[in-house]
């Protein structure tokens, strides 16, 4: 099973850091974001995550390449600690595609069709983190209750700030397990039917590949994710899985990626023995 991140976008909320270094580079700690994204796949079921990318996004790229020389160099040094972390960035299974057109998400999840190879696949939005890494299998277990089908993380917000995400409408099942009936990007507040919003954790059916094929523009001009998971629940059943605001950290504002660095510099802190 394939894990895609979609890592296309420009980046604008932190420019001018990201003119030149990708936002997904950002570091968060000791490494960059999309890091964390990547081994939460890996860690999870993914064989392969496939890095939807831009053409000039060449960083991302290269931290994921073997470095050789600078391993040696650093063991040469006796820096057996960062030559380890180097081996261990260069060895994570990354591969990409690319997408030349900045249609939206939807499109840049279509990008890496010919990758899912037919199968269910994640998609994991690299905005937020997860380093505990405790979403994921939850999701798959509750996906292979119901017969393969999709799993999306959804987050309670308050009601003034749906309208920045895309929001579900549905039954509660059990406490924390809910079957989506329709979903909707970027409602109006007024016109939201949940307060449950699209976190950035998919694990989508083959069928929403295939419908993201059909994509047409939809809220910001888009070809949007969220209105192909919307037009497969009239084939397939889908289910949400209410999260905790403290499953994830958000990287998407500068401020929001300051708090996040601050949490996980101070997790690290309270392990040491
Ligand atoms: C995207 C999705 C949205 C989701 C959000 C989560 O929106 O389209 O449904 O709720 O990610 O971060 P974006 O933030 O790219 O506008």
């Amino acid at each position: 099973m394939k894990a895609l991140i979609p890592a296309a976008g420009m980046g604008t909320r932190f420019l001018p850091a990201t003119k030149a270094l990708p936002k997904e580079m950002l570091p968060v700690v000791d490494r960059p974001a999309i890091q964390y994204v990547v081994e939460e796949g890996l860690a999870s079921g993914a064989d392969e995550v496939v890095v939807i990318n831009s053409r000039d996004k060449k960083a991302i790229e290269e931290h994921f390449a073997p470095a050789p020389a600078l391993v040696a160099a650093l063991r040469d040094k006796g820096k057996h600690d960062y030559a380890d972390a180097v081996e261990h960035a260069g060895s994570l299974n990354v591969s990409y595609v690319y997408q030349d057109e900045p249609l939206g998400l939807g499109h840049a999840v279509r990008c890496a069709h010919e990758k899912t190879g037919g199968e269910a696949f994640f998609v994991l939005l690299g905005d937020v983190l997860v380093p505990k890494n405790n979403l994921l299998p939850r999701m798959m277990e509750i996906s292979a209750a119901h017969a393969g089908a999709s799993v999306i993380a959804v987050l309670p917000v308050p009601p003034e700030e749906v309208s920045r995400f895309g929001v579900i409408a549905g039954t509660a099942i059990t406490e924390d397990v809910w079957k989506v009936e329709a979903l909707v990007e970027k409602p109006p507040r007024e016109e939201a039917p949940s307060n449950l919003t699209v976190f950035g954790r998919y694990l989508l059916s083959p069928r929403v590949m295939e419908l993201l094929a059909q994509g047409r523009p939809g809220v910001g001009g888009e070809i949007q994710l969220t209105d192909a998971l919307d037009a497969v629940l009239r084939e397939e059943e889908m289910f949400a899985l209410v999260i905790k605001p403290t499953d994830g950290f958000d990287t998407g504002t500068v401020e929001s990626w300051l708090e996040t660095n601050k949490a996980l510099f101070q997790g690290r802190i309270d392990r040491r023995p």
